[in-house]
């Protein structure tokens, strides 16, 4: 009898926007996996959940390569599925671990298709996240859409290199995976325009939060961190200053 695989958003960052459907599965869950990057074996998924496991429900972090060569991350892929699927093989209630929601931007996308072709009989649930762009517009007050708005979610990885083309049909753009490229994202705005319309969070919900929405403080930003993103909106920003600053 094969177990369940369940994907589990945790929220971005805040323990308290755990979902209860969330709480209640992690309570019976038998193993978890979370993503780890190759640079460190911390999890802020699982020290989201942690209260909320038994005790000594074993953790396996799952590298997953920060890099965009095919073969490197089909084989991490491929070695992070064996790994599930030798837990689900047991018969056991396993949870993978995703910051914000499952479905946007996880690697539990890449897991749940290689699992599913491996094992096409196992079960497997998402149950969705808040996810981070939803945490920073409420830290930050600032509106993502209203009326007929339209809003369209951008990868940064890459640059912002799309930004042009989005933004003649959007409201509202949110870019997320900002730290790599983020000069090359600052002038993508300034060259649409809308250097003065655009509000930066990071570690939105955690210590050291910063909401910013003044462009030149940015600048002096070469690289920030992992967790954070930028909302820019065409009509112009209603965001609330952080205390913080840059
Ligand atoms: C791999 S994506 C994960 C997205 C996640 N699944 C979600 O639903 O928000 C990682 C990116 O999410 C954003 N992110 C996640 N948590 C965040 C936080 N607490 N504050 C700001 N940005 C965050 C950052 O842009 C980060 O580079």
């Amino acid at each position: 009898m094969l177990g369940t695989l369940y994907g589990i958003g945790v929220g971005p960052g805040d323990p308290e926007l755990l979902t209860l459907k969330a709480v209640r599965v992690l309570k019976r869950v038998e193993h978890v996996f979370a993503a780890a990057s190759t640079k460190n074996d911390y999890s802020l998924a699982h020290d989201i959940v942690r209260e909320h496991l038994s005790p000594n429900t074993p953790l396996d972090q799952l590298p997953f390569p920060m890099t965009f060569d095919p073969e490197h991350l089909e084989d991490a892929w491929l070695a992070n599925c064996e790994k599930v699927a030798e837990i689900l093989k047991q018969g056991k209630v396993v949870a993978f671990l995703t910051l914000g929601d499952p479905l946007t931007f996880s690697t539990f996308i890449y897991l749940m298709r290689k699992v599913r072709k491996r094992l096409p009989e196992v079960a497997i649930t998402v149950i969705p996240g808040i996810t981070s762009f939803q945490a920073a517009a409420a830290s930050a007050t600032l509106p993502l859409a209203e009326g007929e708005d339209v809003i369209t979610i951008l990868s940064g990885a890459k640059g912002a290199g799309r930004l042009k083309e989005v933004i003649q049909v959007s409201d509202s753009v949110v870019l997320m995976k900002t730290y790599k490229q983020f000069p090359q994202i600052l002038e993508q705005i300034e060259e649409v325009g809308l250097k003065d319309n655009c509000c930066f969070i990071s570690r939105c919900g955690l210590e050291g939060e910063v909401i910013e929405q003044d462009f030149q403080q940015l600048s002096q930003l070469k690289q920030p961190h992992y967790l954070s993103l930028m909302i820019v909106k065409k009509r112009g920003i209603e965001a609330k200053k952080g205390e913080a600053g840059v």
